[in-house]
């Protein structure tokens, strides 16, 4: 396909992607307030459970939460529900535009398991098919009397299929796993609970008989799973532009502290929007979570091939690199992709508008270049011109010196 079309099609599904997330999360985190901000009062509608005053667009809204049908049942109700679809589709679109279409770059790194595309693809869609189904059965299982209990099991599963995905996919591929293995649950919550569930209890409800709690139980229950992941789920979704989170030796461990950290953040607002008093040690965990992020970061590189990788300063070239050498080495192994008209099939601009193709530029991107290709192995994606560890070095030690000088 003419390349200039396709570039396009990627950035209208990726547009339309963040749109529908925004309306979903939007939404979800809406109706979770409202829900919590519910005051009862003597005097409500038969069957009303409590009521809530809001302001908003110069309006006032007088919003009455109903526990069975009302009196007299709406001819329209609105339904919840597209938003998480059309976000989930496009996502899902936007997967096998990405990681599907570009495997070779993006999903698999011959080093960490040499898979055919076709192989590479059917162990992703398997695992989001498989990971809906054990996470569901955890939710019938007995564990689903606890919701401590299942929230701890089900955040063991999400890390432990991390783990599982880094050991298939290549870094990035793999993180990029851990956000589509979450967002499937929590679209599936939507679509394989939440609603059936509404509906049965708004067809007995019709009927003017008393709904199965149980019902209503489970779909709140899988609604708190969906409102708490999706800070982590959000990370996850702009970290393929972060290699110090996906490309680190310890990715896994980055996305289990991270989703303790966004839990916390999320667990501050719900607790608050009751009109509790605000839990402050969610703001300590968040924080000691931040800092052992950046720790984590700060200490594991440079390469997960050697011993070395934990110490990376043993990690550094002896002999002293200048810029042309340095510049050598840039241009051999990431110039056919990062140039102005790149030469590598399926890249058809010098990708993040990064251009890579002198010793100036070279000097330029210096920072960018030590983190994408020194500290992590983000670049090359997958290795694919296959730079060597000793080259890594030699970057490593030019960027100690101080990576400017001119020679
Ligand atoms: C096969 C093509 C290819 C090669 C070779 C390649 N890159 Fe990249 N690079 C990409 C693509 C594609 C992206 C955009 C990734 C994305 O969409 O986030 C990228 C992004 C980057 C970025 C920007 C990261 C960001 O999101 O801000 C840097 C910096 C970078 N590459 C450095 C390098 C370095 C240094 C090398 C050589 C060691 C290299 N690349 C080799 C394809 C390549």
């Amino acid at each position: 396909m003419d390349p200039i079309v396709w570039e396009w099609i990627g950035a209208g599904i990726r547009w339309l992607h963040v749109i529908a997330g925004i309306a979903w999360i939007g939404s979800s985190f809406y109706f979770v307030h409202l829900d919590s901000s519910l005051k009862p009062r003597a005097g409500l509608p038969e069957g009303a459970a409590g009521e809530a005053w809001q302001v908003h667009g110069g309006g006032f809204y007088h919003m009455v939460k109903f526990l069975v049908a009302p009196s007299n049942m709406p001819d329209e109700l609105t339904w919840f529900k597209w938003e998480a679809y059309a976000t989930w589709l496009s996502g899902f679109a936007l997967l096998i535009f990405v990681y599907y279409f570009g495997a070779q770059l993006y999903l698999i790194d011959a080093q960490v398991m040499a898979l055919q595309t076709w192989e590479a693809i059917a162990i992703s869609v398997g695992s989001l098919v498989l990971g809906y189904g054990i996470y569901d059965g955890l939710c019938r299982s007995q564990l689903s009397k606890s919701d401590g209990w299942l929230a701890i099991f089900g955040f063991g599963f999400v890390v432990l299929a991390t783990w599982i995905f880094t050991l298939i996919f290549s870094p990035r591929g793999a993180f990029m796993m851990a956000g589509a293995l979450m967002g499937t649950v929590m679209a599936a919550n939507v679509f394989m609970v939440i609603i059936p569930n509404q509906r049965r209890v708004v067809a007995s409800l019709m009927k003017g008989e008393k709904p199965d709690p149980s019902l209503g139980r489970t779909g709140k229950q899988r609604s708190m799973h969906n409102n708490y992941i999706t800070l982590p789920v959000v990370f996850v979704m702009i970290a393929n532009h972060y290699p110090l989170a996906y490309g680190a030796v310890l990715n896994w461990l980055i996305l289990a502290v991270l989703i303790v950290m966004g839990v916390s953040i999320r667990h501050f607002f719900n607790t608050m929007h009751k009109g509790l008093p605000a839990p402050w040690w969610t703001w300590w965990i968040a924080g000691v979570c931040a800092l052992i992020v950046v720790a984590i970061s700060r200490v594991t590189p440079i390469d997960p091939a050697e011993d070395a990788a934990l110490m990376p300063a043993a990690a550094v070239a002896e002999a002293p690199v200048g810029l042309a050498d340095a510049a050598d080495i840039v241009i051999s192994r990431c110039s056919m992709c990062h140039t102005a008209e790149p030469v590598w099939e399926g890249v058809h601009v010098a990708p993040k508008g990064v251009v890579l193709d002198t010793p100036e530029a070279v000097r330029k991107h210096a920072d960018q270049i030590f983190v994408a290709s020194v500290w992590t192995h983000a670049m090359p994606p997958s290795n694919i011109t296959e730079m060597t560890i000793d080259e890594r070095r030699r970057l490593a030690r030019w960027f100690q010196d101080g990576a400017a000088a001119v020679n």
